[in-house]
């Protein structure tokens, strides 16, 4: 009892701390959304009208953030299942489900007006397309088809967000901070969302389907390793070594042998039997091991997660803090005047 109740000062003190820091980040959020409606960015040059000097990168990762746009999200959020984000949760009440994410499909970039990524003003149009890669190429005849990702589009998949996971490098610790809004969830479930939300903002996903599928993985998470999440709060990414008291929630569910192992499966091609939803080399020891938290938010909320966003780091060829064998490479060159 004891022990509970200094479980839930504690994080009461995290979310505390994440209020405040929350509350700074909207003051430098407002400030650079001033910059940015001053500012007019001229792609070929690294300072932009205001004056301010940008890197090369920076000023290719504002064009993908504030002059994209994707004219058939709906669509996307539709092959997801996903529309009604605002009110329904995507993920089951039970584990032990199959998600199907078929991973002979990518996500393609297919520009509306191509010839805007010339311009200095004018808005970038585009659709995002799940291809399989001889019907990615059968449809670039006129040079506008580009890989964005590997695996099929969801709603993190837009070149916005695309700008945010290039520009913000470790992305793991401020969501931390949002995901330890929730507990305000105990006073009061609406207020607890709107905060989540707002602190995902902040960090800076713009698309609000991207931001809702954050807030109920980061919420399905909690709810399924809250407890293990915060004994290993400290812990690297990757710990090489399982000690007798790890568990590691990414082996398979054995009733007798690991009754907390992962019940979850990924069926990742149509013709395909599930699979396992973690990888091997994310449990056996090894430098890519991950350390308990992170293996249990892997098999309990990362398929789902996987499925309805579409876009992560590894499936886009971007590093991450955390380490893996099984890198993909893409050149997220769009042809615009600036390349990143
Ligand atoms: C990139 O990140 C920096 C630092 O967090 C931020 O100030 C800047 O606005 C970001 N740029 C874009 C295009 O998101
Ligand atoms: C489509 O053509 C453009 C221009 O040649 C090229 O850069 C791009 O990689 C091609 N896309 C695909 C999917 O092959």
């Amino acid at each position: 009892m004891t022990t509970l109740r200094g479980v839930v000062v504690l994080v009461l003190a995290v979310a505390a701390a994440a209020c405040v820091e929350a509350a700074q980040a909207e003051a430098t959020l407002a400030e650079e959304k001033a910059n940015l409606r001053a500012m007019n960015l001229v792609a070929e040059t690294t300072q932009a009208r205001d004056g301010r000097m940008l890197s090369w990168d920076e000023a290719c990762y504002e064009t993908l953030k504030t002059r994209t746009s994707c004219e058939n999200l709906d669509e996307v959020l539709s092959a997801v299942d996903f529309t009604s984000y605002e009110t329904v949760d995507p993920y089951p009440e039970e584990q032990g489900y199959v998600t199907e994410i078929d991973e002979t499909q990518n996500c393609y970039v297919e520009f509306v007006n191509p010839e805007a990524r010339e311009s200095d003003t004018e808005t970038i149009r585009y659709n995002l397309l799940t291809l399989s890669p001889s019907e990615a190429t059968s449809q670039n005849t006129s040079g506008t088809v580009y890989l964005t990702h590997v695996t099929p589009c969801g709603a993190c998949s837009t070149l916005e967000d695309l700008a945010l996971y290039l520009n913000v490098t470790d992305l793991t610790s401020p969501v931390r901070q949002c995901a330890a809004l929730h507990v305000l969830g105990i006073i009061s479930p609406e207020r607890a969302k709107t905060m989540v939300l707002n602190c995902l903002e902040n960090v800076g996903f713009t698309q609000p389907s991207c931001r809702y599928i954050w807030y109920y993985n980061t919420r399905s998470t909690l709810n399924e390793c809250a407890s293990v999440c915060l004994a290993y709060s400290s812990a690297p990414n990757n710990d090489p070594v399982k000690n007798f008291y790890d568990v590691n929630y990414c082996a398979p569910y054995r009733a007798f042998w690991n009754p907390l192992g992962c019940k979850n499966k990924i069926q990742r091609a149509p013709d395909a039997s599930p699979d396992n939803a973690c990888k091997d080399f994310q449990y056996e020891n090894g430098e890519y091991r991950l350390n308990s938290c992170l293996q249990c938010d892997e098999c309990r909320s990362g398929p789902i997660f996987q499925k309805v966003a579409g876009r992560t780091r590894r499936d886009s060829g971007i590093a991450s803090q955390i380490a893996r064998p099984d890198s993909v490479e893409i050149d997220h060159d769009y042809g615009f005047a600036c390349a990143v």
